[in-house]
């Protein structure tokens, strides 16, 4: 029953929506790492609900580091933020803690934890806890550019609206850094915006695909087994709550291309090995070619909607309707994406620790 992720350095997720606090141990990075306040308090207003397409639900996120770190600088021994729930309504869930909602992790929690789960505000299933990981990713997401290593997501698709393709990977990710709604065409934005609040509109929601660029990786990081680049990749992307699918390069489509098409043919630029192509997504053999790693994942509609759907009372066992209340968001999709960063630099920091050992991340 435990909520770590990682080897070399894992991170430890605790917290309810409704408790008192969340936050992340995160355990054996380096010391003399630095910690940037700026940037961990940027990423966590990237995350934070944006207007009208998003939960009414707003918290200031006023993270505290209460170990491992001195002057700004990583100690080596755990660290753990912890981040305050302020904006408390639980008054809203009252109904959910024996009527499930379809699709969320109600039934399911009951199923494993017999009644004992806190089910105020979603609990530990709660997108909430999402800041916890997003604190714990800044940490390393800013480490990882200190050696060079850069990562952005853009909402590729939300609502059937598309953005435009990854062009010059350098420029488009220092653009999403600075974005509150990650897209890489302007013009895609208010389309997408549109539909999110069309569906809100209608007490329904949307769902989206993200997608993520990481650049600057060295060559040859990665377990050719069990801890493969895409496994640890999509290890902590289904950790990220409402993903549902993921995809490495070329994704599903390379399995209509022919050989002589899907194959990255090989070149040498400047002493250094590339491909034409990337239809493999930066890695083979669940190793890292030195080519960014691209991939992207599907993000689900969010579950709690507020139209009437058919389910069940798991105390009672008898079927019922259900027509939830509370605040939620009408799409996850543009929130998810500083998330789906974070998980990302908390997955290649720990391959890095792996192969080069921690101090490599220093
Ligand atoms: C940033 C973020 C915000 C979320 N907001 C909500 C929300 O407002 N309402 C909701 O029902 N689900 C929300 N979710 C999704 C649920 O937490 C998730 O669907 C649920 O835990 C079930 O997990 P699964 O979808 O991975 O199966 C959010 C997820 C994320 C990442």
């Amino acid at each position: 029953m435990k909520n770590t992720f990682g080897n070399s350095i894992s991170v430890t997720l605790f917290g309810e929506s409704h408790g008192e606090y969340i936050g992340a141990t995160i355990d054996g990075l380096a010391s003399g790492i630095e910690i940037n306040h700026d940037y961990i308090a940027n990423m966590l207003t990237l995350r934070r609900p944006d207007g009208d397409i998003s939960t009414p639900r707003k918290e200031n996120d006023d993270y505290k580091i209460i170990s491992g770190v001195i002057e700004n600088k990583t100690t080596g021994t755990p660290i753990t933020v912890l981040i305050p729930n302020e904006n408390i309504k639980s008054g809203d869930y009252s109904q959910m803690k024996t009527v499930a909602r379809p699709s969320h992790a109600d039934y399911t929690a009951e199923c494993k934890y017999h009644g004992y789960q806190d089910s105020r505000g979603g609990g530990h299933f709660s997108g909430r806890i999402t800041a916890a990981l997003v604190a714990a990713g800044a940490i390393c997401k800013y480490a990882l550019e200190q050696k060079g290593i850069y990562i952005g997501t853009h909402v590729k698709k939300c609502a059937c609206v598309s953005d435009r393709e990854f062009d010059n990977l350098t420029e488009d990710i220092r653009a999403l850094n600075g974005k509150t709604f990650a897209v890489l065409d302007e013009k895609t934005e208010k389309t997408m915006k549109e539909a999110i609040l069309s569906a809100s509109a209608d007490g329904d929601s949307v769902g989206g695909v993200l997608e993520t660029a990481i650049i600057g990786m060295p060559e040859g990081v990665g377990e050719p087994w069990f801890d493969s680049v895409e496994g640890m990749i999509s290890h902590i992307m289904f950790s990220v709550p409402a993903v549902k699918g993921i995809e490495f390069g070329a994704g599903f489509a390379i399995s209509d291309m022919r050989g002589s098409v899907a194959n990255d043919q090989m070149y040498i630029e400047n002493g250094k090995v590339v491909t034409a192509t990337n239809n493999n997504g930066g890695i083979n053999g669940g190793i890292t070619n030195g080519m960014p790693i691209i991939f992207r994942t599907a993000i689900k509609p969010t579950p709690t909607i507020f139209k009437p759907q058919n389910t069940i009372d798991f105390k009672t066992m008898t079927e019922t309707v259900i027509t939830p209340t509370g605040r939620h968001d009408p799409a996850i999709v543009h929130r998810a994406r500083v998330v789906q960063d974070a998980a990302s630099a908390i997955a290649i920091c720990d391959m890095l620790a792996m192969r080069f050992g921690t101090d490599w991340i220093k």
